[in-house]
């Protein structure tokens, strides 16, 4: 799971520190200060300058659980489409209740990420006598000291719109709001599964997760996936010959199977996932694009595939550090794949080794892998209990125990936060 670009791996710790709203000497880290001078002896910061770094985070939280009441009850939507809204027109337009309209509007507002835009004279709501759910009476009067709040104006500004709503933009970030949605409904059962090293199941994150993956990751299928294969000769030879079988395992919505498709005409793809959920989605996909005749999506575990006929080129997109059998399902490409044919997996572009204090990607891989993929790779057991910080070393060690001979990284840049690797036969 990655949504922010690899060249955040450039930020340094006082980066991370500005970026929280904090001033940059919070941390003892800003430019004109020895790196270390006046901090306490024991590594850590002084309880003023922590307590203002965990504020900041509290801070950072809000946003995005907020952001996820207006992914998910339509707000930005209809502030994008219909702004600049009042908080009646906005719980009118959504179905949603005024009042709580009201205050997510003025939240959003203090954080920056709606505008006001006053209107001339305040009058009564609009759409006040239309009883919408939430409303007080008391509010409508033009007299009463609420009634400003009621008739002022927000609008989403484009910039926050196309990161908010717009699902092609490669900036689209709405699907991390998402995320948030899956891990709160799941908090009992990841303490319980924390207490006794089960996990959660990615069914059990449900639709929320499902659907923050698939669109995460869909507009970097979608427009970058073609380029990238096309800059890599030995993959794109494979995929181009007439009639190329093609494998994508752990398809999820297939976004990365439809793609693949769409870059190599000549070529029929299968694409594999333990979901049901994804798979119906996938299917609808590949039908609604027309491409049904040359893709297929199947049920099955990939560490029990069994290839009738070789395949000349297998992916694992974004998935391998999930499997509970990692060495077994890329056993299973390695022998579903014609020797010559290219095996390739894209993962996190994780640094190679663990540091402390990490960069913006390690520190995003660790939070889905404490919420997320390490608590569904620990839902079956045995599991190898890889989590979402899978550095190329552990890669290497899977792909040499499946029987491969070791692997390339690709010269793939600019794709997300994520890695491609060819393993070698
Ligand atoms: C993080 S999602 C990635 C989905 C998709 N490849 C993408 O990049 O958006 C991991 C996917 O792997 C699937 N998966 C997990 N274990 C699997 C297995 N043993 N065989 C096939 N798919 C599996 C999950 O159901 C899920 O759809």
């Amino acid at each position: 799971m990655a949504a922010i670009e690899s060249s955040t791996s450039e930020s340094t710790a006082s980066d991370d520190a500005a970026g929280a709203g904090l001033p940059r000497d919070a941390t003892g880290t800003d430019s004109s200060t020895p790196r270390g001078a006046g901090l306490p002896a024991d590594g850590g910061l002084s309880a003023d300058a922590f307590a203002d770094q965990f504020l900041g985070a509290w801070l950072g939280t809000v946003d995005v659980m907020a952001a996820h009441l207006g992914d998910r009850l339509g707000w930005y939507r209809a502030l994008a489409a219909s702004g600049p809204l009042t908080s009646s027109e906005l719980a009118h337009t959504t179905g949603t209740a005024e009042r709580f309209a009201r205050e997510w509007l003025e939240q959003q507002a203090g954080s920056g990420i709606v505008v006001v835009q006053e209107r001339p004279s305040p009058s009564p709501a609009p759409h006040a006598d239309e009883g919408a759910p939430g409303d007080d009476p008391d509010d409508l009067h033009p007299d009463h000291p609420r009634s400003t709040a009621r008739t002022r104006a927000y609008a989403l500004p484009t910039g926050h719109a196309e990161v908010l709503t717009d699902e092609a933009s490669l900036l689209y970030l709405a699907p991390l709001a998402r995320f948030v949605g899956a891990i709160a409904a799941r908090m009992p059962q990841l303490l319980e599964a924390y207490r006794t090293g089960n996990g959660v199941s990615w069914e059990q994150f449900g639709e929320d997760a499902r659907e923050a993956q698939s669109d995460a990751n869909r507009p970097w299928f979608t427009q970058r996936l073609a380029p990238a294969l096309a800059g890599l000769p030995a993959v794109h030879d494979a995929l181009s010959m007439p009639g190329a079988r093609v494998l994508d395992v752990g398809c999820g919505f297939g976004w990365s199977t439809l793609a693949l498709a769409r870059a190599y005409p000549q070529a029929v793809v299968h694409g594999l996932d333990v979901d049901l959920p994804s798979l119906d989605a996938a299917r609808t996909a590949a039908a609604e694009e027309g491409l049904g005749d040359r893709v297929t999506f199947e049920h099955l575990d990939a560490a029990r595939l069994e290839a009738a006929e070789p395949y000349d080129a297998a992916f694992a997109f974004e998935c391998v550090h999930d499997l509970p059998h990692p060495v077994e399902v890329l056993a299973s490409l390695r022998r579903a794949v014609r020797p010559g044919g290219a095996v390739v997996v894209m993962d996190e572009a994780v640094a190679d080794e663990f540091s402390a204090p990490a960069d913006d990607i390690d520190r995003l891989m660790y939070g889905y892998s404490l919420f997320v993929c390490l608590p569904d790779g620990l839902s079956t057991s045995p599991s190898a209990g890889t989590g979402t910080v899978m550095r190329t070393s552990m890669l290497r060690r899977y792909a040499l125990d499946a029987g491969f001979t070791g692997l390339d990284v690709l010269p793939v840049d600019d794709f997300a936060a994520f890695r491609f690797y060819q393993l070698m036969h």
